[in-house]
């Protein structure tokens, strides 16, 4: 199959300044050198723009100007970064204004965070929002590519960069533009989404819709989808992500429930989606990351008749509590306990702990009482510490009577069994550990994966007839 991010864009003057011509690249300012906002740089570049890489962490700008970048877990970013550095396409810089001073395009995509309170938290993107505003000049194109709540483009930051730039929007000759496009991208495979993804985009007004649809067919060789607002586009992100999580909500209660019947849910799920109108996601021990577990709080907050997708975080925020009351159903009290958590991240191989359910899976294990060890193929052992928990090094001897997998690393399936003498009982939280051969004695409890024991002393609890 042909590699979908092999793109060799003709090659186009710089026009300067550009205003939507096809046959021309311009200037782009990308405000946010992170996991997302690197590669999207570099993939402008690639597709001929000049990009400015704007950040506040002073030793990142310093590595891009030397062309070094700051994490390598995204396949392609080094070498586009190294090659759009050494043709002089790529500089950075901790100067918002004046980045945008030089720009015909601004893309901002510095995170927009959760409170403790659950509601969006603007402590980054409104300073980056304030200091980028000064640099605007007629006719500069602003687009947020980072996940909003719906209206936000429109009627938080329009106004924000009004006041600050002092230019005003809807004036396509005197004023600026002002467009939303989400980024959708997976981090670990952000260039081949790029280059097959359709791109979203919404305009707060035609000029400004026209001028980003503009961009993104001059740096994406993918589809794009004009919608019709910046308030669609900010939707549709939401909707994506939300269903995500209510998809997955649905097949963890599913996951229950086949428990109880004794029912294999991997079995069912693959019958149920050989119907083309079925896709049930897989069910596991939590959402993490700050995507999918985010969003819907920005969806929850604006708009509280929504209760399918609160409720799917509660169900999905619960997973850990049902993991926790497994390996008590199997092991007792949990007091004194040693118990070994494989995986700290929120998802294999990514080096984020950002609400990973690794954290509340520690702290319920600990309230408990157990005595927790904890092993991440992607963190260092005073990384581990950090988290209050012991360190356990992969293949060195473990008192640990129960393990709980809460990521789907390929190297846990090598697991070397001989070192857990006193082993009674695998949580397995992502259900990759099925088929791997383990001592007798040592139970296995995947989620969703119904036995008859199991089943049939749940049902006997429950006081139920299996056919119920
Ligand atoms: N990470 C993902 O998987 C993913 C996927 C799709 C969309 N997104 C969107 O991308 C956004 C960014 O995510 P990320 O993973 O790149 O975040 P990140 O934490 O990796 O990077 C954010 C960067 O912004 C910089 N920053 C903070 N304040 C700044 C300011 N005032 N001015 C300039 N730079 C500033 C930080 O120093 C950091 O380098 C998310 O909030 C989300 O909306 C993320």
């Amino acid at each position: 199959m042909s590699d979908p991010t092999a793109w060799d864009p003709p090659e186009r003057p710089l026009a300067r300044p550009w205003r939507g011509e096809p046959d021309r690249t311009g200037t782009v300012a990308v405000v946010g050198m992170g996991k997302i906002g690197l590669p999207l740089a570099a993939q402008y570049a690639d597709a001929g723009w000049h990009v400015i890489g704007v950040d506040v962490v002073p030793a990142v700008v310093e590595g891009l100007n030397a062309g070094r970048v700051h994490f390598d877990e995204e396949p392609g970013l080094r070498e586009r970064i190294v090659a759009a550095h050494a043709a002089g396409r790529f500089e950075a810089t901790l100067a918002h204004a004046e980045a945008a001073r030089r720009a015909d395009v601004v893309v901002m995509i510095v995170p927009l965070m959760l409170s403790d309170e659950q509601e969006p938290d603007y402590r980054m993107i409104d300073p980056a929002s304030e200091s980028v505003g000064p640099g605007l000049r007629p006719g500069s194109l602003v687009i947020y590519e980072t996940t909003l709540p719906v209206g936000d483009t429109r009627r938080r930051f329009g106004p924000l960069l009004e006041r600050v730039s002092g230019l005003p929007l809807g004036d396509p000759e005197a004023g600026f533009l002002l467009a939303f496009s989400p980024e959708r991208v997976y981090t670990g495979r952000v260039f081949r989404d790029l280059a097959t993804y359709p791109k979203l985009v919404g305009g707060v007004d035609e000029a400004s819709a026209a001028r980003a649809e503009a961009f993104y067919r001059s740096v994406l060789r993918a589809e794009v989808w004009r919608l019709s607002s910046a308030e669609a586009a900010e939707f549709a992100k939401l909707a994506e992500t939300t269903y995500r999580d209510v998809n997955i909500a649905l097949a963890n209660e599913f996951a229950r429930y086949a428990e109880r019947m004794g029912v294999d849910i991997a079995e069912v799920i693959s019958g149920a989606n050989s119907q083309p109108f079925s896709h049930i996601h897989q069910p596991g021990i939590g959402v993490g990351g700050h995507c999918i577990p985010v969003y819907p709080h920005f969806l929850i907050s604006r708009a509280p008749e929504l209760q399918i997708p609160e409720l799917a975080r509660r169900v999905n925020d619960g997973q850990v509590g049902h993991a926790v009351q497994e390996l008590q159903r199997e092991l007792g009290s949990l007091e004194g306990v040693p118990v070994l958590v494989l995986g700290l991240t929120y998802r294999e191989n990514v080096k984020e702990l950002a609400y990973s359910r690794a954290i509340p899976l520690i702290e319920r294990l600990r309230f408990h009482g157990a005595e927790v060890w904890a092993y991440d193929p992607l963190m260092s052992a005073e990384e581990v510490e950090r988290l209050g928990v012991r360190v356990w090094h992969w293949g060195e001897a473990s008192p640990a009577q129960a393990i709980v997998v809460q990521t789907g690393a390929a190297e846990f399936r090598a697991l070397d069994h001989a070192a857990f003498p006193g082993l009674r009982v695998v949580y397995d939280g992502r259900n990759t550990l099925r088929d791997v051969v383990r001592p007798e004695g040592v139970r296995y409890i995947g989620v969703g994966r119904g036995d008859g024991a199991r089943a049939g002393r749940r049902l006997a609890t429950a006081g139920r007839g299996a056919g119920q």
